[in-house]
Parts: C-alpha cells; structure tokens; sequence
C-alpha cells in the first residue's frame, strides 16, 4: 500500500500508527458517517486502539490529518501548547460569538485573564443557597414521581441544572418555566445542527448548508433566544450604570455572573457584544455538563448499593436529616466527592475535546504537524494504565488516597487540563455535591448503568437505559 506508507512517513515527521480502515482519497472520513450513537462508539474504538499503541494514533479525516491522544503526558503537552479550537468550534460561532469556549488567539486570552475572578471560590461560595433552594425544588419534583415506576430523570435534572444556571447568570429565578424549558430545547437543537454539520463534510461549507435551510433553522434559534435573554440584559445593565443594583426587587444576595461582567464592563473590558456572547457561553456550557454529570452520577449510585450506603452515612453525619448545605460541609463530604470524581471518569461527560495544531509540537515519541488537528481523549486517559489494572472498574476509594492517583490527574481530566480546562469546575463540582448530598439523603436510588446507550453530541448523552427508580427513605 504506497499511499499509506507515504502518508506515515512523508514530511519531517512521521506519524503515528494510523487507525484501521485507512482508505485511498477519503482517508478515513466515513467513520464519522451514521448516527450520534454510532459516532460514540466508534470514538470508544479509537480510544482502545489509541490505548493499544503508546497513547498516540493517527487519523485522515477530510484532508487533514488528526492526532489521537490517551498517554497523560502527551495530553498535557498538547492542552497545553494547542490553545485554539478545532474548526468544528467556530460552527457555534453565531450561537456563541467569541465567547471563551469558541473564543481564539489574544481574544481568548484576555477574556479568560479577566473572568477568572468570576468563577473564583468566594463568588461560587454565595450561589451555595441557589443550589440548595434548587435542589429542594428537585427533590419535590422526584418526590411527585415516585410510587409511579421508574423514572426518567433527564427533565427533572435538567430543570435543576437550567433554573440554577440562570439565577447564577442573570441573578434572578425563572418566572416562567416553559421559557426556560423553550431556552434549553433551542440549545440543544443547537448542538444536535453543529454535529450534523461537522459528521457530513458536504454541510461545512456556508454554501449547502445555507441551501439546505440550516442556516435559516439557525438564524431563528437564535432569534428565539436574544427575544429570552436580551431584556434581562438590557435591564440589569442600565440598573447598573444607573447605580441602583441592590438586593431589592428581583437581586439576590449573591452576585451573579451579570453584575460581575458588567463590573469589569464600567472598566471598558468589554463591549456590550462581548457580555452577551459570555453571558450566553456561560449558560451553554454549565447547564448541559452538569445536567448529564448529575444524572451520571445518580445512575452509578444506584448501581452501586454498598457506596449508596456508604454516601448516605457519611451524609447524614456530617448534615443531620434536613438542613441545607453550608460550605463547611463541602469540605466535609469526602466520600460524597470520591464518588462524584469517579463516576464522572467511568463515564465522562465530555469524553474528548478538539484543538488545532498551529505549530509543530513535539511528542514523546512523535511530532504533530503544523495545520493538523488533535483530539485529546478523555475517556481514554481516564482508561490509561497509569490508574492501575482496576482502571475500568467504579471504585471511589481510589479518590480517597491521593497518593495512589496518576500523577496528571492532580488537575482533573474530566473537566479538561492546561490552560483552556473548564473555568467552571468549582461552580459544577458545588452544584453537584449540593444537589447529590440533598438527594441521596432522602432517596433510595436504584438503577443499571450497564444498560445505559448513549450519544456523542460533543458532551455524552444517555438516550436509553438511564431510568432511576426511587424510594423514600422516611
Ligand atoms: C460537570 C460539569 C462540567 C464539565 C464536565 C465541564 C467540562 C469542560 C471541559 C472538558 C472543558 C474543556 C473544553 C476544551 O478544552 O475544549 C470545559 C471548558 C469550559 N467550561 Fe466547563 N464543564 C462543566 C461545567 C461548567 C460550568 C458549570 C461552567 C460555567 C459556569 C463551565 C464553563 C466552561 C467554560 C467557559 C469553558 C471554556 C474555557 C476556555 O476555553 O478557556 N463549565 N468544560
């Protein structure tokens, strides 16, 4: 095979092994043809093979090369030295503008620079009482089903996860749920037209995808969003310039992500345009991760009784029966946070993320191309030998002992590593204790998370197999 053998040696720098199935012309491009169930497991395939061969493969899809990546140093050297998007970012690009999950170059950098402050431990120390009232709101949603089957929790939680991420945003609860319900199905019909877009080559230029009526579709979507959002902002803002934020009227005693961003905004960091696309950003990428985090974490709870068991009595004694959740108490649930870091690497809710290669960049054993593109794998990392030969299994204990840990994983490859890792982790890691604490105190969860199937829609979505059942433990 000439052309395979070219391809792995020409230029300076020879690739690594290619996955299977390398065809003459398209490369591999077909693999990512057929359904987002389908792309998932094939994503689960080059984990594996990735895995088999030192942590680094290859790809050709379309005319670019990719680099998969599952060895933890390579990962990092490469999270760390590829700070831009893969291009399948910038078809988000008119939902998100240049907010700092789509956001290149300097632009990214001094927008991360200035909203660090923002997702800092005191600012996520006073949305504590958002998720607990939230999360009280939850468990009488779960209450009314129970007694009725099983249940599944995806509208539940993502009601959860969507009423906190707005109070925390926009500093004010929802006074009408259908909008929010309205606001949550124009993101997803977002992301499902993005991965439409990106699975078939023939949609990535404007021209057929115009012509095919997405565009359109995508112009309402975010139509139908601005008519949600806008006014908020556009009321908040001149509060705010006219010196009359309090906590009076629909304020809040926390301060939300709103009035943080406009702080810096009297300060000329950004322009109006600039808060509305990080305003949107940050909805967009806290409700959904942390929506699928929680019900990954409930089904693995349920899955597993002893831990269950475990979980409640260490609840129960550091918070007694019924009060909310202080910070002190975070601290203090040890076992809770074990359990919630090891669901989220047994099934990860982000299992890979995309980066271009603008520059060579050396390898251990390899030297990606300049022009190419790399996926870093999550799902694999957190499958690499380095966890020990139990890596497959669910074993929070692991957590328990940082000592025994992989050395990378002291920054958490869940929510990414290097410079561009998620910005929100503190907020979702609160979110989560706060609503798993609040639930596992008063339910008995069972579930099967062998049964779950699930989709690859750039986060990983359960479609079948993810119902709970609960019972009321008093
Ligand atoms: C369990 C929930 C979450 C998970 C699993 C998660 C995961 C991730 C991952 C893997 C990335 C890196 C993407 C990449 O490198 O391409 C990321 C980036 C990001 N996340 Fe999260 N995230 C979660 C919750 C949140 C929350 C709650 C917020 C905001 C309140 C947030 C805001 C962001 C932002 C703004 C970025 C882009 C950072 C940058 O590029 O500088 N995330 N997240």
């Amino acid at each position: 095979m000439y052309w395979r053998t070219r391809l792995l040696e020409s230029e300076a720098h020879p690739l690594p092994p290619l996955y299977p199935g390398l065809l003459p012309i398209i490369g591999h491009t077909y693999i990512l043809l057929g359904d987002t169930s389908k792309l998932w497991l094939t994503l689960k395939k080059i984990c594996d093979y990735s895995l088999q061969h030192e942590g680094v493969i290859s790809a050709k899809l379309g005319f670019q090369i990719y680099y998969f990546i599952s060895d933890p140093e390579d990962a990092l050297v490469a999270a760390n030295t590829c700070l831009n998007k893969h291009f399948l970012y910038s078809f988000a690009n008119y939902w998100l503008g240049e907010g700092l999950v789509t956001g290149f170059g300097d632009h990214w950098h001094r927008h991360r620079q200035m909203l660090k402050s923002c997702f800092s431990l005191p600012v996520i120390n006073r949305y504590i009482e958002v998720f607990n009232s939230q999360s009280r709101i939850l468990l009488s949603s779960f209450e009314r089903s129970t007694g009725k089957g099983n249940l599944y929790p995806t509208e539940h939680i993502n009601t959860y996860t969507l009423e906190s991420s707005y109070a925390t945003t926009f500093g004010k609860t929802a006074n009408d749920e259908t909008t929010l319900q309205q606001y949550m199905k124009a993101t997803d019909e977002m992301v499902s037209l993005m991965m439409k877009r990106f699975q078939k080559f023939w949609l990535h230029g404007d021209f057929i995808y115009t012509l095919l009526g997405y565009k359109k579709q995508e112009s309402e979507l975010v139509k139908f969003r601005d008519g949600i959002t806008d006014e908020i902002i556009q009321t908040k803002s001149s509060f705010f310039n006219e010196s009359k934020l309090n906590t009076k009227s629909t304020y809040v005693s926390y301060q939300p992500f709103l009035h943080l961003i406009l702080e810096q905004h009297t300060k000329n960091a950004f322009t109006d345009q600039e808060i509305t696309e990080e305003l949107h950003t940050a909805m967009v990428a806290a409700y959904e991760t942390t929506s699928i985090s929680l019900q990954t974490i409930l089904l693995m709870i349920g899955s597993f009784p002893k831990v269950q068991e475990r979980m409640y009595e260490e609840i129960l004694q550091v918070l007694g029966t019924d009060r909310d959740i202080d910070k002190e108490d975070l601290r203090k649930l040890i076992y809770t946070e074990a359990v919630i870091k090891e669901s989220m690497r047994v099934v990860p809710t982000s299992p890979a993320i995309a980066r271009s290669v603008d520059k060579d960049v050396k390898l251990k054993n390899y030297t990606m191309r300049t022009g190419s593109q790399c996926i870093i794998l999550l799902h694999g990392l957190h499958r690499h030998s380095s966890w020990g030969p139990d890596a497959d299994q669910f074993k929070p204990e692991r957590w328990l002992d940082p000592a025994t840990l992989p050395a990378y994983v002291a920054t958490d490859a869940t929510f990414s590593f290097g410079k561009r890792s998620c910005i929100g982790k503190t907020y979702a890691m609160t979110s989560l204790k706060i609503a798993v604490a609040h639930i596992v105190r008063k339910f008995i969860i069972t579930a099967d998370y062998t049964k779950v199937q699930y989709q690859y829609e750039i986060t990983l979505h359960p479609v079948s197999g993810h119902d709970i059942s609960l019972e009321r433990r008093n």
